[in-house]
């Protein structure tokens, strides 16, 4: 049995639809979650899907080894669902090619600090972009820039509306990530 963390900041949809995936699965299983945010959606989702989630501090993050000595005990993968905080060089050390990260972008296009949620498809609206997707990579020690697992693209139409391309990318994301992380810890693993 392959252990999964997740770590998210907000709404936790992506979160949900992993824990769902792999609710009844025989291969993998979603120990716990980890939050930032007091009060984010995923807190709830977790409670009615019965898996712990944990909110942590930015200090607990970054100044001690707390949660890297916990994820150590607890889990093979990271999965980056939402989470918009950058991860410990510490932790990246210690789990190489084993945390998995999701991007709301075709990356590299409008990727790195800042560069998140509604902001993304702000500046895809702002560019007149004819199409965005989603990016599933592994993360290294630089933002966004982990070697590139899958991505799917999505067109768009000039009457989209910033909250339309946030529904398409919503969209791609549901389908696409828990499968991608099945096959990559596969990969990755045998
Ligand atoms: C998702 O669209 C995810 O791709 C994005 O945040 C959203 C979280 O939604 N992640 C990033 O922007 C990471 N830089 P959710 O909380 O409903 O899963």
């Amino acid at each position: 049995m392959k252990r999964v963390v997740i770590f998210a900041s907000g709404a936790g949809s992506n979160g949900e639809n992993i824990i769902n995936y792999f609710q009844d699965s025989k291969k993998i299983t979603i120990q716990k979650v980890f939050c930032n945010k007091k009060g984010a959606g995923i807190f709830d989702r977790c409670k009615r899907l019965g898996v712990p989630c944990e909110l942590f501090s930015r200090e607990h993050f970054y100044d001690t080894n707390d949660i890297l000595n916990s994820l150590l005990k607890i889990t093979d993968f990271i999965i980056l669902a939402g989470f918009l905080w950058k991860i410990p060089e510490s932790i990246v050390d210690a789990f190489p090619k084993k945390i998995i990260n999701i991007h709301p972008s075709l990356l590299p296009k409008y990727g790195g600090k800042g560069m998140y949620g509604m902001n993304v498809h702000k500046a895809v609206k702002d560019n007149d972009e004819k199409e965005t997707g989603i990016t599933i990579h592994f993360v290294n020690k630089k933002y966004d820039e982990g070697t590139i697992i899958f991505q799917a693209k999505t067109r768009l139409e000039e009457f989209d509306s910033i909250e339309d391309i946030a529904k398409k990318i919503q969209l791609l994301e549901a389908k696409y990530f828990s499968k991608i992380i099945e096959k990559t810890i596969f990969k990755n693993d045998n």
